[in-house]
Formats: structure tokens, C-alpha cells, sequence
């Protein structure tokens, strides 16, 4: 692979482009380009489907798409429309879309916590050897009533185990956490091949109602804050150590998500 020099990448398919294939590829939604093709493809097969800017971030402009008997819809921020047809829905996101750029990634049914989708955000920085570590581990639940988790769009951060426990035990959270951390890294060493001058990715994986873990997406300019919000401030201390190692000042005053209880 042709070695780059860049720190940073933005487009989502880019960027899942590089996780495909061996152990790794399994925990990985498959996304396509938008197209009317793809889309009918993609929906007959599993029934649901995130569309989103293939360069977006924060949440915006993503669509959860699904179809059931005899109908079509998508929601997009809390606004949910419902179709007869294929033809009504593709026009319809056509429009919200215009002239931007999508993806459709396969759709994972989420753990929910309150009736509200949550997934992690795992923080996997270089240390002063060059190994990439994980730094940090939050959880992220979707405002109510909304199909994303960001921040920006009225998440609400709480500690890993503090939702996995009441799903799925404290011995099998624990399990989880360890399987999320060792993606993360997988994903990590695969950005670090491509891109030997990244220090920092933000990985986001949602848990399916399987307890099974797939990577959303790699953030290669990932943001402190989640961590912040976090009681225990561990992981917040470890984060800006490892940046100042290669050089990187957070801005910690955090506005954007809210802190669990
Ligand atoms: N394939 C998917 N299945 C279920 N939820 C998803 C999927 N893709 C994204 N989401 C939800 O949307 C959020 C934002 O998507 P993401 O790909 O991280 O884009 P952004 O760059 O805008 O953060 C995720 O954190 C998650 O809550
Ligand atoms: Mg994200």
C-alpha cells in the first residue's frame, strides 16, 4: 500500500474501505455509494439502512431508512416519513440530499438504553513508542426520540459498563468492553499501515441485540469531550497526556453532550 503522509481522511467510505477483509471485515457493516440500485439491494436484504454525507460528522444528515410490509420510510433528525414505494422513498431522500455525496452502510439494530439507541466511542491514541493504546471507552445514548448518538445532537454520555451491565451481566460487559478495545485496535494498526502519520482515532462501535460489536466508523480528528463527561477522570487525564506526547492541546471546555446519571 502506498504509504501517505496524511493525518487526516474524511471520506466514510475511504475510511471503511480500509477496514474490510480477515477478522476485522466481519465486524464491519457493509457501505456502498448511494444509488437506487444499491438502495432497493440493500433494504430487500436486511430490511434497514443508514444513509449518510460521506463526508459529514456530528450526526448530520443521517438517515435511518427501513422497509416493512407494504411500506417504505426514513427518519431524519426527529422527523420521520413513510412511503408507498421505492420510487416515493428515493425521491424523497433525493431531495433532503441534493447534491452531496452518500453513503448506505447496513443498518445494526442497537442496544437501547431507555428505550434510546446507545453505542461507544473508543479512543485509541500512539504512545511515545509508536503502539497505539486505548485511552478511553464511553458510552454514547441518543437523544430521545433521534437515530444518532453524537453529542452535538443531545447524546448523553455514561460509562461503558454502566450500560452493558443491566443487558448483558457484569461478566459478559466486562467481555464486551475487552472485544470493543481489541477492534479498536485492530482498526487502529490498520490506519496506522495506510497512514503512518495519524496519532489519534476516535472508533465508533454500536452492540447489535446479539451482542455483537460493529464499527460505525473511524474518526481520524477525534474529539476529547465524550471523555470529559465521564465521573471517573481517568481516561480524560490519559487522553491529553498522550495527545501532549505527540504534540496535540485539547480545548476541553465542552458544551456539546450531556452527562448520564
Ligand atoms: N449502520 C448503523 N447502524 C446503526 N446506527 C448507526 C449506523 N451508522 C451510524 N449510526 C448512528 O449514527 C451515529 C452517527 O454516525 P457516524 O457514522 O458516526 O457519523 P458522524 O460522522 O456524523 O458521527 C452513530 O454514532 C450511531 O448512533
Ligand atoms: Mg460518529
Amino acid at each position: 500500500m502506498k504509504k501517505s503522509k496524511k493525518q487526516t481522511v474524511s471520506s466514510k467510505l475511504v475510511k471503511t474501505g480500509l477496514l474490510r477483509g480477515g477478522r476485522l471485515g466481519r465486524h464491519v457493516p457493509r457501505t456502498v455509494p448511494l444509488s437506487w440500485d444499491r438502495l432497493r439491494r440493500m433494504l430487500g436484504k436486511s430490511g434497514m439502512v443508514y444513509a449518510k454525507p460521506d463526508t459529514g460528522s456530528q450526526g448530520i444528515g443521517i438517515m435511518r431508512v427501513d422497509r416493512g410490509k407494504g411500506y417504505y420510510r426514513y427518519q431524519l433528525g426527529t422527523e420521520r416519513r413513510r412511503f408507498r414505494t421505492h420510487v416515493g422513498l428515493y425521491r424523497s431522500m433525493r431531495r433532503q440530499i441534493g447534491a452531496r455525496r452518500y453513503l448506505i452502510q447496513q443498518g445494526v439494530h442497537v442496544l437501547r438504553h431507555e428505550g434510546r439507541p446507545f453505542d461507544f466511542r473508543v479512543m485509541t491514541q500512539k504512545n511515545a513508542a509508536g503502539r497505539w493504546v486505548n485511552t478511553g471507552i464511553a458510552g454514547r445514548v441518543a437523544h430521545p426520540g433521534k437515530i444518532v448518538s453524537n453529542g452535538s445532537q443531545g447524546g448523553t454520555i455514561y460509562e461503558a459498563a454502566r450500560l452493558l451491565r443491566p443487558i448483558a451481566g457484569r461478566a459478559r460487559a466486562a467481555r464486551l468492553i475487552g472485544g470493543m478495545r481489541g477492534l479498536a485496535l485492530l482498526a487502529a494498526e490498520r490506519f496506522g499501515r495506510a497512514y503512518p502519520a495519524m496519532n489519534e482515532l476516535g472508533i465508533d462501535i454500536a452492540v447489535d441485540r446479539g451482542l455483537k460489536p460493529w464499527i460505525l466508523e473511524v474518526n481520524t480528528r477525534p474529539d476529547p469531550c465524550p471523555f470529559a463527561k465521564l465521573d471517573d477522570r481517568t481516561a480524560i487525564r490519559r487522553i491529553v497526556r498522550y495527545g501532549r506526547g505527540y504534540g496535540r492541546r485539547y480545548c476541553l471546555r465542552c458544551g456539546k453532550a450531556k452527562k448520564g446519571q
